[in-house]
């Protein structure tokens, strides 16, 4: 018979911290954040220079190689990526059994998570490790399959990829070109594009990442744990807050404009609703993201020509919490989602595709923390709990029960 007072000897005292607010659950040398002066590098490198003078894939190679790529490292690379872009057409029979008006996000996931079963090298191993392949195929695939949803809503053929192009402007081709029409992608969407996704690549120990890297911890294949964390990412506290930031900003302008209306109800614990793209777990001062993507935000719509009355209720709503005594004391500044949705929608991104963007921008940084997480040969990922559940009780047979 087990000893209960010999195995509590055993196990010892158990830190119990909900929601991981101060627990550090890994070594890592990828990114580096300091969330009281709002610093953000990627391997060394400050994320205001490499978002003005990186291209998206430059980073990617960063994040996941250690090093930013030479020009013939970066042309292998690319190269590497355009040979992959195209989709196996059985994927296409499992994407045609989606309804119309499924949410990308549970698109994308699903089909990550099926490229597990056609590349079935990622969990077999007894095969020739090819990890670097399965990188090379999520990099290359994922926008693919991300632009299959839209035409899909659109009711329009699919595009395929057109490997003449860079990363995001083949992105710009897949959404928008269509069959009758000779499409050009304007390159300051693609400039804009390229910048978003660097800004996202990757956020050190976050909410999806840790998915990534727990799933992963199991020794489960690439694909399972990538599509573990787009499912993370999806949710409005994470990720799908990009979307929830417009479609508040939306219904303030609906509702009239009257921003304070929302602050109010932002501080009323009981009303449920929160600022949508306000607080950070770790950002107890601005994200710097959020900096950027700001001042982008102008730029782009400036360029673009557009002129949309959702910029001016973000700017004024922004300008109102960080006056307000509620905002202040909590150390609530806006995230790097409160702005990223305005410059989509310029760019003609459909809302229900903004955390779609959010999840290839942040394919990289999984990418490279599964990889760590694995070359350090890091433990099965096994939290512990405190019980709180009934002690020992006797079994009761069915028609004895009250
Ligand atoms: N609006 C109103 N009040 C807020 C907000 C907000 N957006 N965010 C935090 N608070 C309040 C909380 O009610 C809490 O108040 P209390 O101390 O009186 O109880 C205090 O600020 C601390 O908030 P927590 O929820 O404990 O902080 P936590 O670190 O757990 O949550 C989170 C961080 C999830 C980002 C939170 O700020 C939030 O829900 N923000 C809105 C959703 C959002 O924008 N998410 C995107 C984050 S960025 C990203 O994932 C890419």
């Amino acid at each position: 018979a087990i000893d209960i007072g010999k195995l509590r000897d055993l196990t010892g005292y158990i830190t119990l911290d909900s929601g991981y607010k101060n627990t550090g659950a890994t070594q890592s040398s990828i990114t580096f954040l300091d969330g009281e002066k709002g610093v953000l590098r990627y391997r060394g490198y400050s994320i205001e220079d490499l978002a003005e003078k990186a291209t998206f894939l430059e980073v990617a190679y960063l994040l996941i190689y250690g090093e930013l790529p030479t020009t013939e490292q970066y042309a292998h690379f690319e190269n590497e990526i355009r040979t992959h872009t195209l989709v196996n057409e059985d994927m296409r029979k499992i994407f045609e059994g989606f309804p119309v008006n499924a949410h990308p996000m549970g698109v994308i996931s699903s089909l990550v998570s099926a490229m597990s079963a056609f590349y079935p090298d990622s969990y077999d191993s007894k095969q020739p490790d090819a990890t670097n392949l399965h990188i090379v195929r999520l990099l290359a695939k994922l926008p693919t399959i991300a632009t299959w949803s839209f035409k899909k809503s659109q009711g329009h053929p699919v595009n395929y990829p057109n490997n003449a192009l860079d990363y995001c402007s083949n992105f710009l081709h897949m959404m928008f070109a269509l069959p009758v029409d000779k499409y050009e992608v304007d390159p300051a969407v693609s400039k804009a594009l390229n910048k978003l996704l660097i800004l996202h690549a990757d956020h050190e120990q976050n909410c999806s990442t840790s998915t990534v890297r727990l799933v992963g911890s199991s020794q489960a294949n690439l694909y399972t744990s990538i599509s573990a964390g787009i499912g993370a990412l999806w949710g409005p506290l994470h990720g799908g807050a990009n979307q929830e930031v417009i479609e508040m900003l939306e219904d303030i302008k609906a509702d009239g404009g009257d921003t304070q209306k929302y602050i109010d109800m932002a501080k009323d614990k009981n009303s449920g609703f929160r600022l949508f793209g306000f607080g950070h777990r770790v950002y107890k001062n601005f994200d710097p993201r959020a900096k950027i993507i700001k001042k982008a935000a102008d730029d782009v719509l400036g360029k673009l020509g557009v002129n949309d009355p959702v910029l001016d209720i973000a700017k004024r709503l922004e300008k109102a919490a960080l006056e307000d005594e509620y905002f202040i004391k909590r150390k609530l500044y806006p995230n790097v989602d409160f702005y990223s949705g305005i410059i989509y929608r310029a760019l003609g991104i459909p809302t229900n595709m903004f955390t779609v963007m959010f999840a290839i921008g942040r394919l990289p940084g999984w990418i490279a923390q599964w990889q760590e997480m694995r070359e350090n040969k890091e433990p099965i990922g096994r939290p512990r709990q405190i019980y709180t559940g009934p002690v020992q009780r006797d079994f009761v047979a069915i028609n004895d029960r009250k």
